[in-house]
């Protein structure tokens, strides 16, 4: 597998509002190979979602470096979903979708169509001409996902993207995400607060201690790349997720 991004000895510290200074990230390092899964989880406040932000280069005031095999250009090679799906409330999901096509050359109908495929890839072909007030949480989510997708970015970055959904919900987004990775290719970032979701959906986690995150382990997930849930009803998936909860304390 060869080398997608290296972050190298990543420290933040940031300005407080009282003048002070708190210490985020203290020299993380990782490498994430091309087409891999990795899950970012730690206590929170340990810097998780400063550290997405700086892959998604919306953080640029660190010291350190990110090294990419070769660099991302912004708007078009990462895609971010958020917690909450900040969807357009006006817009229906098909027009959602297409957000991030729209005024870079492309027409109308390619637009469309482009859209409609991913529509289809997240399974709402029968809503994309329903508006977001009309959708569950999960299906909010789905169109995020669908619209994080649209440029077809080699990256996708997701901040507890499940984090809000009920257990059932999550499951069943967690099995989509594996669907979509199979099926588009995509290096994929996630951050989680759930050790289960970590060993389900990921090649590989990595551990940040809490504040100021430091490395604490990078685990590879010792299970088969075919996941399914009766995996998570094994014994090895109840050791691996014991470990990183211990990790976790
Ligand atoms: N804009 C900011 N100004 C000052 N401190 C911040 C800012 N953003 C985050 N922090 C601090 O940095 C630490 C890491 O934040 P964050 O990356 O959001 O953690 P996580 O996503 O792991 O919960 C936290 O302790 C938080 O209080
Ligand atoms: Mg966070």
């Amino acid at each position: 597998m060869t080398t997608f991004l290296a972050a190298n000895g990543i420290t933040k510290v940031y300005d407080t509002a009282q003048g002070g200074t708190v210490t985020a990230l203290d020299d993380v390092s990782f490498e994430i190979a091309d087409r891999e899964i990795i899950a970012l989880i730690g206590p929170s406040g340990c810097g998780k979602s400063t550290l997405l932000r700086m892959i998604a280069g919306l953080d640029t005031a660190f010291t350190g470096e990110l090294s990419w095999d070769v660099p991302p250009k912004r708007g078009q090679d990462i895609g971010f979903v958020f917690q909450e799906p900040a969807l357009l409330p006006w817009r229906s999901v098909l027009r959602n979708v297409g957000l991030g096509l729209e005024g870079k050359g492309n027409s109308k109908s390619e637009i469309k169509r482009r859209s409609l495929e991913l529509i289809e890839l997240v399974g709402l072909s029968d809503f994309a001409e329903s508006y977001p007030s009309e959708l569950s949480g999960g299906m909010r989510q789905r169109v995020a996902i669908a619209r994080a997708l649209a440029y077809d970015p080699r990256i996708l970055l997701m901040d507890e993207p499940f984090g809000a959904l009920d257990a059932i919900t999550r499951d069943s987004l967690q099995d989509e995400l594996l669907k979509i990775w199979e099926r588009t290719s995509k290096t994929i970032v996630i951050v989680t607060h759930s050790v289960e979701e970590a060993a389900y959906l990921a090649d590989r986690v990595v551990v940040l201690s809490a504040r100021p995150g430091r490395i604490r382990a990078v685990h590879t997930v010792p299970l088969s790349r075919e996941r399914d849930s009766s995996i998570r009803e094994t014994p090895e998936f109840a050791r691996f997720t014991g470990v990183l909860r211990g990790e976790l304390e």
